[in-house]
């Protein structure tokens, strides 16, 4: 299936803070696109204008399915999640006091999802096999990487085609960090997912994406493929300590 994300021109923010300033990002089918930045830049509040969360003020969202376009800004979050996306917040936001089962089964409220529980359960133990082992487990008992998975497989219920995740390596040990982003890549080259992720792990980050946006104070300063963004003058001195 084609599917095409366009950003075009957005302004957001709460109140008074302007969080984004005329933020143009694209996402096509099958690629993996990193937003990279550090704290406080205007990642989340992207994701959000995506999923309908955050109303920009000014600007599209388009998300395009096989030659059919939906204005996201006009959309609810239930209907964005109904037409395939889905976003794996910052944080991971599990219910810490329900079972692993449990969690999955509230990323299933998509009406179309509902009546897919046991295929996509099943799915989503299949790749995240100490799921499987812990279903019964408290959330909250789990360690911050598998609270991770767990996160990842909650927005997997709801058969996206295109997953936003907003900074998984938040929180994790660095071993871990490799192993949720090389996930991540594995779901999108076996399952054909589109992939938007937020991060500010930028050497991690780029080992799976294909195209990189940096965004500094609410603005897109740079966009380009993997080799680009390494060479990049701005990347080496904030991110790599070469410049
Ligand atoms: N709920 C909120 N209310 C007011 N300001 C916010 C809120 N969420 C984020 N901001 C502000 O918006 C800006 C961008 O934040 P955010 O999108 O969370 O950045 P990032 O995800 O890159 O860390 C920051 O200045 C932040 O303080
Ligand atoms: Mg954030």
């Amino acid at each position: 299936m084609a599917l095409e994300l366009s950003i075009r021109d957005v302004d957001a923010g709460y109140g008074a803070v302007r969080a984004l300033h005329g933020v143009s990002l694209n996402v096509s089918s099958g690629n993996t696109v990193a937003l990279l930045g550090t704290n406080g830049n205007g990642k989340s509040t992207l994701m959000k204008c995506v999923m309908g969360i955050v109303r920009p003020t000014r600007g599209s969202v388009v998300l395009s399915l096989d030659n059919r376009q939906y204005d996201l800004t006009r959309l609810s979050t239930e209907e964005i999640v109904n037409l395939g996306v889905a976003m794996v917040p910052e944080g991971r936001r599990l219910f810490p006091k329900l079972t692993v089962e449990e969690n999955l089964l509230l990323g299933a409220f998509r009406p179309l999802a509902r009546g897919e529980i046991a295929k996509n359960s099943a799915f989503c133990y299949e790749i995240f096999p100490v799921l499987a082992e812990r279903r019964r487990q408290l959330a909250g008992s789990m360690s911050g990487g598998q609270q991770q998975m767990l996160a990842i497989a909650r927005a997997l219920m709801s058969a996206p085609k295109l997953l936003l995740v907003d900074e998984p390596s938040v929180g994790l040990a660095p071993i871990l960090v490799s192993h949720t982003i090389t996930k991540i890549k594995e779901l999108k080259e076996r399952y054909g997912l589109t992939v938007l992720m937020a991060e500010q792990n930028f050497h991690q980050a780029i080992r799976i994406a294909d195209r990189g946006y940096i965004i500094v104070h609410g603005e897109i300063v740079f966009e380009g493929g993997v080799k680009a963004l390494e060479q990049n003058e701005l990347v080496r001195s904030y991110y790599l300590g070469t410049g």
